[in-house]
C-alpha cells in the first residue's frame, strides 16, 4: 500500500500545489479529497505558471491519474473552464475524472455565498464567494444535488425542482432579490452534463483498488489545518476538514492506507480574509515579507495578511494530521532579514500556551511569545545541497524539527519545479 497526502499546516498557501507537482511525478493517482474552488495552487514548471482551483496539481504528469474526490464541491463551470484552458495550451486532460458522490455548487450557492458576507458585514468572515459555505450546508442539510445525478438527468431535474424551491424562497425573501430560472438552470445544466458525463466514476472502489494493488496515491490537500471547520479559528474556517482524517472521509480511505503524513509548512505565516492571526506583522517587515514573497492571494488576488512563523499553529497541525514529514517551502524570501523572530508559544492573559485555545476571544488576546533566531544574508535560491545552506538558515531549519517534533524532507528555495533540496525520500519507488 503506498498512499501519501499532502496538507497545509497553517492558513493555506503554503506551497501544497508546487509540491503536489514535484511528487506528482513518481505516482499512479492524485486525488483531492476536500474544499473546491476556493483554492488556488501554483504549479511552476520551466517558467511557465500554472493555477490550479479544482484539478489535482498532478495534471502535468500523464501518468498520474487526477480524481477529484467525494469529499470535494465541484463547481462544474469552473471544471470545464480549468480543463479548456490546460487543454488550450496543448495540455493532456485526458486523465481527469470526477467522483459521482461529489456535490455540486450551482449558482444559488456563489449569490448566497455573497449574500451571507454582505449580511454578516464587519463580522464577514472573508471567504473567497465561490459558494463552498453555502454547498456544504446543503450536503449536511441533506438537499445538495451530487455529481452523480447528473448521469440520470431525470433525477437531476426532480431535485433541482425540489431545492430550488427552497433556495429561491431564501432569496426572494430573505435578501430580496431575483429568483434563480429553473428552465434557465436546466438548459445550461444540459451542457454541462454532456461533457461531464464521461468523467464520472466511482472513485472509492478505483481508488481503494489502486492501494490494494500497491499503486501509489498521491492525497492532495486544500486549505490547511487552521482553517478546518473543526480545529481552526471556527467560524473563520472554511467549511470542510483540510486534515489526513478528511483523507478518510473525503476519498473513501481507512486511515490503514495512509503511509506518510507531509505537512507543507511555509517559513513564514500568511492569512487571507478575517479572523485571529497571533504573529502578524503590520508593520514593515510584514510590508517586506509580502512584496518580495510576493503574497497576493491565487484565487481573489487579495494582499495576503504576514507575519512571522508561528509554531504554535504547525505543532497543533502536526498533532491533527499525525504527520510524518515536513516540506517547508518559500525560505528564500527570508534572505537578508538580521533577525527572524519564530512564534513558540502565546500568552493569554498571563498564562503560557503551548496549543491553539478554541475561545476566539482567547485568540484575539494571545500575544506571541517569540524565540528570536539570527538571520542570514545569503540569496539561498540557487542551493540544492543541504549542506551548503548558510548556518544560520540550517539552525532556523533544526528549530522547526525540534519544536514539530517532525523530520523536515524537503527544503524549497524557490517557485519552480526544480528549486528543491531533497533531504530524506518521501516516495520509495
Ligand atoms: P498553495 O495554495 O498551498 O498551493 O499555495 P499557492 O500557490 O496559493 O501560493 C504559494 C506561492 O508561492 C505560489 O505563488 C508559488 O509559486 C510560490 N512558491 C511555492 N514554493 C515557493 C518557494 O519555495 N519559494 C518561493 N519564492 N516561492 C514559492
Ligand atoms: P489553498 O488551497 C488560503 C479562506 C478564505 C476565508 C476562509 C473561508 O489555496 O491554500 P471559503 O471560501 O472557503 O468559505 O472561505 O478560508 N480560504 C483560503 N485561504 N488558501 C486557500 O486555499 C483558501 N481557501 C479558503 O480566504 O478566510
Ligand atoms: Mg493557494
Amino acid at each position: 500500500m503506498a498512499g501519501y497526502v499532502v496538507v497545509g499546516t497553517q492558513w493555506g498557501d503554503e506551497g501544497k500545489g508546487k509540491i503536489v507537482d514535484v511528487l506528482g511525478e513518481k505516482v499512479d493517482y492524485v486525488v483531492r479529497f476536500q474544499g473546491g474552488n476556493n483554492a488556488g495552487h501554483t504549479v511552476i514548471v520551466n517558467g511557465e505558471k500554472t493555477v490550479l482551483h479544482l484539478l489535482p496539481s498532478g495534471v502535468l504528469h500523464k501518468q498520474a491519474k487526477c480524481i477529484i474526490g467525494p469529499g470535494v464541491v465541484v463547481d462544474p463551470f469552473v471544471l470545464l473552464d480549468e480543463m479548456k484552458v490546460l487543454e488550450d495550451r496543448g495540455v493532456d486532460v485526458s486523465h481527469i475524472y470526477v467522483s459521482d458522490c461529489a456535490h455540486l455548487i450551482m449558482p444559488y450557492h456563489i449569490k448566497l455565498d455573497a449574500l451571507q458576507e454582505e449580511r454578516k458585514g464587519e463580522k464577514k468572515i472573508g471567504t473567497t464567494k465561490r459558494g463552498i459555505g453555502p454547498c456544504y450546508a446543503d450536503k449536511y442539510t441533506r438537499i445538495g444535488i451530487r455529481v452523480g445525478d447528473l448521469q440520470d438527468f431525470d433525477i437531476f431535474k426532480e431535485k433541482l425542482a425540489d431545492t430550488l424551491a427552497i433556495k429561491n424562497e431564501q432569496i426572494v425573501k430573505l435578501y430580496e432579490e431575483e429568483p434563480f430560472d429553473y428552465d434557465e438552470l436546466i438548459e445550461k445544466f444540459k451542457v454541462v452534463r454532456e461533457k461531464l458525463l464521461p468523467r464520472i466514476i466511482d472513485s472509492v472502489v478505483e481508488v481503494n483498488k489502486a492501494l490494494d494493488e500497491d499503486k501509489f496515491v498521491l492525497f492532495e490537500g486544500a486549505q490547511a489545518a487552521m482553517l478546518d471547520i473543526n480545529y481552526g479559528t471556527y467560524p473563520y474556517v472554511t467549511s470542510s476538514s483540510p486534515t489526513s482524517a478528511g483523507v478518510c472521509v473525503g476519498a473513501g480511505v481507512s486511515p490503514k492506507k495512509l503511509d506518510r503524513i507531509i505537512g507543507i509548512v511555509k517559513a513564514y505565516s500568511t492569512r487571507v480574509g478575517e479572523g485571529p492571526f497571533v504573529s502578524e506583522l503590520l508593520d514593515e517587515d510584514g510590508e517586506r515579507i509580502r512584496s518580495i514573497g510576493n503574497e497576493f492571494g491565487a484565487t481573489t488576488g487579495r494582499p495576503r495578511r504576514c507575519g512571522w512563523l508561528d509554531l504554535n499553529v504547525v505543532r497543533h497541525a502536526a498533532m491533527i494530521n499525525g504527520l510524518t514529514d515536513l516540506v517547508i517551502t518559500k525560505i528564500d524570501i527570508l534572505s537578508g532579514f538580521k533577525k527572524l523572530p519564530i512564534c513558540v508559544a502565546y500568552d493569554i492573559d498571563g498564562e503560557r500556551y503551548e496549543s491553539i485555545p478554541a475561545s476566539l476571544d482567547k485568540m484575539y488576546r494571545a500575544k506571541p511569545i517569540y524565540e528570536v533566531m539570527d538571520g542570514w544574508s545569503e540569496d539561498i535560491s540557487k542551493i540544492r545541497n543541504y549542506e551548503e545552506l548558510p548556518l544560520n538558515c540550517k539552525n532556523y531549519l533544526k528549530r522547526i524539527e525540534e519544536l514539530t517534533k517532525t523530520r523536515i524532507s524537503i527544503v524549497s528555495v524557490g517557485p519552480e519545479r526544480s528549486h528543491n533540496i531533497y533531504i530524506h525520500d518521501i516516495i520509495n519507488k
